[in-house]
């Protein structure tokens, strides 16, 4: 099972969502899972992930060591079992990288609160997401 997280720049949101989701994965002794993020950007490809990122991550001790900033592929689209995005931007450019397709996922389906992860590199407010 492969899941992929997708937000613009892959610096905020997606790798918040990848160390988390690892994290968890770790923590339940599941196995079988491979947990990727990427932007739709490439923006940032080849950084680190945001400061702010980082600290709220260590703030609760899960670990993101090894984190280096990538555009989406063709290739990690065609592999992937689910593709996650934060908000609709990246719902939209998904679908026209990529076409429609059942494995994108909005990930704030699973939320009561939010209909998007609110993007920090505006708000910076990394606590929230
Ligand atoms: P992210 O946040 O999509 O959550 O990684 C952003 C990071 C960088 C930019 C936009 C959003 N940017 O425009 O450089």
């Amino acid at each position: 099972m492969k899941i992929t997280f997708v937000c613009l720049g892959n610096i905020c949101r997606s790798p918040m969502a990848e160390f988390i989701a690892k994290n968890i994965i770790n923590q339940k002794g599941l196995k079988n899972f491979i947990i990727d993020s990427c932007g739709t950007s490439g923006y940032h490809d080849g950084e680190g992930m945001h400061p702010g990122t980082k600290k709220i991550l260590n703030k609760y001790s899960i670990p993101s060591n090894g984190f280096i900033s990538k555009k989406i592929t063709n290739q990690i689209f065609d592999s992937s079992d689910f593709v996650v995005v934060m908000d609709n931007s990246n719902y939209n450019n998904i679908v026209n990288m990529f076409g429609d397709n059942k494995k994108i996922i909005k990930i704030c389906k699973y939320s009561n609160n939010y209909s998007q992860v609110p993007d920090p590199w505006y708000t910076n407010n990394f606590q929230e997401v």
